[in-house]
């Protein structure tokens, strides 16, 4: 008698799963691979510094409302996997993200294993990527895109003074215990944590706020 509760609460997760892996299969995405490959490329070779605030307004441009404001102080301290890198995020929704990550000494570790197909546009520099079950670790320079398929898992090494677009496509949720797990575990920068989670309830809210809209203005023209 004592085990059915969880054999419930495994069923939950397991039509959850399924729920949710039939939804990021079949929705529409807001963002399309090829127009974020082209804006990070225009820049291809730039200094951060020199060209930040042009991938924003050209993202902004193309993506409007769905593209948070962003300034060079937006961006917060994130160690994951054993990496340190700097991050200012542009969009967030349950099913996307769009992030600018930058690292301004070299550093290496765990890409993580994700429920997220990960692109990330080279801008300047370099990113080594490892990939499991290889004997090799690639080098992505400046103008290249290093993908990330849902559910895999490399070693990842970031040059200094690297910038990249980054687009991810999945269930962003399942990423923020990895994003979390070094501060917990390691660094306890409860501060930069605070800007992270605060920077991703932004986007959720802008989203969720934009849903709303676009429902109630269909629900006007119905009526
Ligand atoms: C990757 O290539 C760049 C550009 O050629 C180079 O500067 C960098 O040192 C290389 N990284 C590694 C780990 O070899
Ligand atoms: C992730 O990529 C795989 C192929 O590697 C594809 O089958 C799947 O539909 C993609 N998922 C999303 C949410 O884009």
């Amino acid at each position: 008698m004592a085990r059915a509760p969880w054999m419930i609460f495994l069923l939950v997760v397991a039509c959850l799963i399924s729920l949710i892996n039939f939804w990021v299969s079949n929705k529409e995405y807001i963002f399309a691979q090829q127009d974020l490959d082209s804006i990070a490329m225009k820049y291809k070779g730039k200094d951060i510094q020199d060209s930040f605030e042009d991938v924003v307004r050209d993202l902004k441009i193309r993506y409007g409302f769905h593209i948070l404001e962003a300034s060079p102080t937006d961006f917060f301290l994130m160690n994951a996997g054993g990496w340190m890198g700097q991050v200012c995020a542009l969009h967030v929704s349950l099913t996307e993200y769009v992030l600018i990550f930058s690292t301004v000494m070299e550093t290496q570790g765990h890409s993580g294993r994700y429920w997220l197909n990960i692109s990330d546009f080279v801008i300047n520099g370099w990113m080594e990527q490892w990939k499991e079950k290889t004997f090799e670790a690639k080098n992505f320079t400046a103008g290249t895109t290093v993908y990330h398929p849902w559910l895999t898992s490399a070693g990842v090494r970031f040059g200094a003074n690297s910038w990249f677009l980054e687009y991810g496509r999945g269930f962003v949720p399942s990423s923020i215990f990895f994003a979390s797990a070094d501060v917990l575990f390691s660094t306890h920068d409860f501060v930069a944590w605070w800007e992270m989670i605060c920077s991703f309830g932004r986007g959720f809210a802008r989203e969720g706020f934009i849903a709303v809209e676009e429902f109630l203005n269909q629900y006007r023209d119905y009526y």
